[in-house]
């Protein structure tokens, strides 16, 4: 859990437990540029990055997707694309979803894509009602990311796939210099620029919130949770020189 508390504009919606208030107030001011600022302040390399995770789920033509932390769907659109299954996406803050779902009616994928609110540590479905999985950028806005991993893999049908996408810290040194000039200057003062205070915010709080989330959990004590939370061939790729993570497994049983 990010230990900094942003001052930010009151959540629209009902107060939430204490763990989820934070990204709430984070990405409740956050949808109207979202989509945009997010392929630009990574480089353009979001959308390789979901792909990447997107082909690890593919693959097993799955008919019921879940995919966590869905935000604005930017990932369950593109599971809608890419294979023939119902999806359904979940999300604790209203004000994304509800910019995902106009970007669903948009795409006309309304009769594919379900959005719907809650949280990942507690999911709003029963036992294994899903036949693949998939969930970016999450646990580092949650108190507890075995227990929620543990929770992801209760809702998998067992042999279904589950992959993730994060962001990460470069091994190199050399790429780590450069990460670390790009995060702490270069984010805030282009999201500020781009798209104001609460972007300048976002983009300041996040370097740091990346680096101590790796300090807390190593990319090896990562993978152990993931086989701890009963996923088995969990394999990883790191992606762009080591600033993203992608993940992916299956529930085993
Ligand atoms: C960076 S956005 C990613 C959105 C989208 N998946 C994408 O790739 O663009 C992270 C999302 O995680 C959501 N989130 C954070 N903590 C969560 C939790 N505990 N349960 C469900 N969603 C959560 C936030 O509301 C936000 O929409």
């Amino acid at each position: 859990m990010p230990s900094a508390r942003l001052p930010g504009p009151a959540s629209a919606q009902e107060p939430l437990a204490d763990p989820n208030r934070f990204a709430q107030e984070l990405f409740t001011g956050l949808p109207k540029r979202y989509d945009l600022l997010e392929a630009i302040l990574s480089l353009g390399q979001n959308e390789r990055w979901r792909r990447e995770m997107v082909d690890h789920v593919v693959s097993a033509t799955p008919t019921r997707v879940l995919d966590v932390a869905t935000g604005t769907a930017g990932v369950a659109l593109q599971l809608e694309e890419r294979t023939p299954a119902h999806i359904v996406g979940v999300d604790l803050t209203e004000a994304m979803l509800g910019r995902g779902r106009e970007n669903v009616a948009r795409a006309h994928a309304a009769s594919r894509v379900q959005l719907v609110a809650g949280r990942a540590e507690q999911l709003p479905f029963p036992d294994a009602g899903f036949d693949a999985l998939t969930f970016t950028y999450l646990l580092r806005y949650v108190d507890e990311p075995a227990a929620t991993l543990v929770e992801l893999a209760r809702v998998l049908k067992p042999g279904a796939p589950i992959a993730s996408l994060e962001f990460h810290v470069p091994p190199s040194r050399f790429w780590r210099a450069w990460w670390w000039l790009y995060t702490r200057l270069v984010l805030p003062a282009a999201g500020g620029l781009l798209a104001g205070r609460s972007w300048f915010r976002v983009g300041r709080f996040l370097g740091p919130n990346i680096s101590g989330h790796y300090r807390r959990h190593p990319l090896a004590a990562t993978v152990a949770m993931w086989r701890d939370a009963g996923i088995v061939d969990v394999e990883f790729r790191l992606m762009s020189l080591g600033g993203g993570l992608v993940m992916w497994g299956r529930k085993g049983g």
